[in-house]
């Protein structure tokens, strides 16, 4: 990039290079997310952690992580990050049932992994973020399998608040789930529209596909 003067992709790798240390870790089987996350274990220690999963993305004015963590200082409890989803979309998510505490935050009572529709507690579903305490991990070291056969996070988490109470907060934000095909097209399209150089070139293409298809159409 420096040879090729590519100046402005060359200081941009080296900004995220130089932000954090990353270590990493593979699951070698897989598990389940809790099976995973205990996998991290030793390079967490004592400490409370976030967890972020790669295929929710969130975009918001205060950061989703940031909103939690000012909620984490303030209760110094481990909380889940929420949002409300529909009656058909319940069983795709872990579901939280909570007594509302204060604007957008509930104290746990109960969490299930991928309820049948009709069989969840709530509409409030884990959206991949989480701060969660160490203690987490005397549990995820002896977690039966649930859902699908796998080590789940959210069974943990539901043992974990029977003795330290955890939050859900139901943060701010748009979140984009790039797990599924439809929702990887979209969430490429809309974070490329925030994009200065990129908007106007695309508005041009969507245009020309959208007139391109009602001509076949018509
Ligand atoms: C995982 C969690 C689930 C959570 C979801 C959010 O499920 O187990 O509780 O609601 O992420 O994306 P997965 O999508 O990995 O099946």
């Amino acid at each position: 990039m420096l040879e090729k003067k590519k100046y402005d992709l060359l200081d941009e790798v080296q900004k995220s290079a130089k932000l954090v240390d990353i270590h990493y870790i593979r699951q070698k089987e897989p598990n389940g997310l809790g099976h995973a996350i205990w996998c991290a274990r030793k390079f967490i220690g004592q400490e409370p952690f976030a967890v972020l999963l790669g295929d929710d993305i969130i975009s918001a004015e205060k950061p989703c992580l940031r909103q939690m963590i000012e909620k984490y200082e303030r209760y110094n409890s481990s909380i889940i990050g929420v949002q409300h989803v529909t009656d058909e979309e319940v069983s795709r998510y872990g579901i939280v049932d909570g007594r509302w505490v204060e604007d957008a935050l509930y104290q746990i009572n109960h969490l299930v992994e991928k309820p049948k529709r009709g069989e969840a507690p709530s509409n409030l579903a884990i959206m991949g973020r989480y701060i969660l305490n160490p203690g987490i991990f005397d549990i995820l070291g002896n977690q039966n399998p649930g859902a699908g056969g796998e080590i789940q996070l959210t069974d943990a988490i539901a043992t974990f608040n029977q003795t330290e109470a955890v939050y859900a907060y139901n943060f701010e934000g748009t979140r984009y789930d790039v797990g599924e095909k439809m929702g990887f097209i979209q969430t490429t399209i809309e974070f490329a529209l925030q994009r200065e150089e990129l908007r106007s070139e695309l508005l041009r293409y969507l245009t020309r596909v959208m007139e391109r298809e009602a001509e076949h159409a018509g």
